[in-house]
């Protein structure tokens, strides 16, 4: 008896062990929808700030982590983050740099519905997807009033040539390309118009002017105004940004062509907040969106149907037909060059 009731609870612990190991395993506790997100951005801080509060506004649920950093400082962030991405978009800073991105596998694809509220897209959309144009932004020359005030016989620049006068000697302020992209812009503004050999050679000479690099591109505007040199070489929204804050500058472009920026964003790839990341690049597309730049003292163009400029004159100059891929995909070579043969990087003012 004792023997039948063993091999009875025997069977019965054998009935549940395969009935247990036959159970479809438990599911995996639903991912909470995440409420982070974590912007480089490259504009200027002000902008920066507004467009987290405003994000926030709009998508109550999400807090915005922003850090501000140059082009270049952003593009070895993201180098060196690769495997392990500590953030989720690129917003800003001209698309050099997000064509270089793109080009080491930096950047995640996206096909945005907003992509059709966007002006050109041959121009302003990578055609891949990667990333996409959210201003543009033409380069000019900042040039303190007080010092053309001292220097009767100077004049403020007007054209590239200028800034190898004699008389600007040491008195010239941009900041270092391997940092910033708007001096990357001007570094490769310079090999479009004058050809590469004539264009080294110029940027040899404007190189030697330079009383000191700096390491953000809008910097130069600030420093110029408060007359620690005579010209700086920013984007011309910059130098309105400082003169409507008061600064003594006068704003010129050079008669031959200038530059100019699209400003681009991009999703990091490997995002770890990637459903949020896509709503901020959707949201940066809309017109109401690109409206909200003379707010926080920014004054880019748009680049989205609908929106309209605050400022169209700082487009409405000569401007180059700049060769963006050409500069994104020789980037990295022209910084080495110039890092390596004519001004090094170490000692950038901040
Ligand atoms: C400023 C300008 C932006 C530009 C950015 C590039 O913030 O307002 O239009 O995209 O500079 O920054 P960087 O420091 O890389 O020159």
């Amino acid at each position: 008896m004792k023997r039948r009731i063993f091999i009875l609870a025997g069977l019965l612990l054998m009935l549940a062990l395969v009935i247990t190991a036959c159970q479809p395993p438990a599911a995996p506790p639903q991912q909470a929808a995440s409420n982070e997100l974590n912007v480089l951005c490259t504009p200027q801080v002000e902008w920066c700030e507004g467009m987290k509060a405003e994000f926030e506004a709009t998508h109550p649920g999400i807090t915005v982590n922003w850090v501000r950093m140059s082009s270049g400082e952003s593009l070895t962030r993201l180098r060196n983050e690769k495997d392990n991405p500590q953030f989720d978009i690129w917003w800003g800073g001209p698309i050099d740099s997000f064509i270089a991105a793109t080009s080491e596998g930096l950047l995640e694809q996206y096909d945005s519905p907003n992509h059709a509220n966007i002006i050109d897209k041959d121009l302003m959309l990578d055609p891949d997807n990667h990333w996409a144009g959210i201003y543009v932004g033409s380069l000019g020359f900042a040039t303190n009033t007080e010092w053309l005030a001292q220097n009767p016989d100077a004049k403020a620049p007007t054209s590239w040539d200028d800034l190898l006068a004699d008389q600007l000697a040491g008195q010239i302020m941009v900041a270092h390309p391997s940092s910033s992209g708007t001096s990357y812009t001007a570094l490769c503004t310079i090999l479009q118009l004058k050809g590469e050999e004539a264009g080294w050679e110029y940027l040899r000479k404007y190189a030697s002017q330079v009383n000191q690099f700096t390491k953000s591109g809008a910097a130069p505007a600030r420093f110029v105004g408060g007359g620690e040199a005579a010209v700086g070489i920013v984007f011309s929204h910059d130098i309105v940004a400082q003169i409507q804050a008061g600064m003594p500058l006068e704003l010129t472009f050079p008669e031959e062509g200038t530059g100019y920026e699209i400003g681009g964003e991009g999703i990091i790839k490997g995002a770890k907040n990637l459903e949020n990341a896509k709503l901020w690049y959707d949201w940066a597309l809309e017109p109401s969106t690109q409206e909200l730049g003379p707010k926080y003292n920014a004054f880019q163009a748009p680049t989205v149907k609908g929106a309209t400029a605050s400022m169209p004159e700082l487009l409405d100059v000569k401007l180059i037909d700049y060769d963006f891929d050409w500069c994104g995909q020789n980037k990295t070579a022209f910084i080495d060059r110039f890092t390596n043969e004519l001004a090094g990087a170490d000692n950038l003012k901040e």
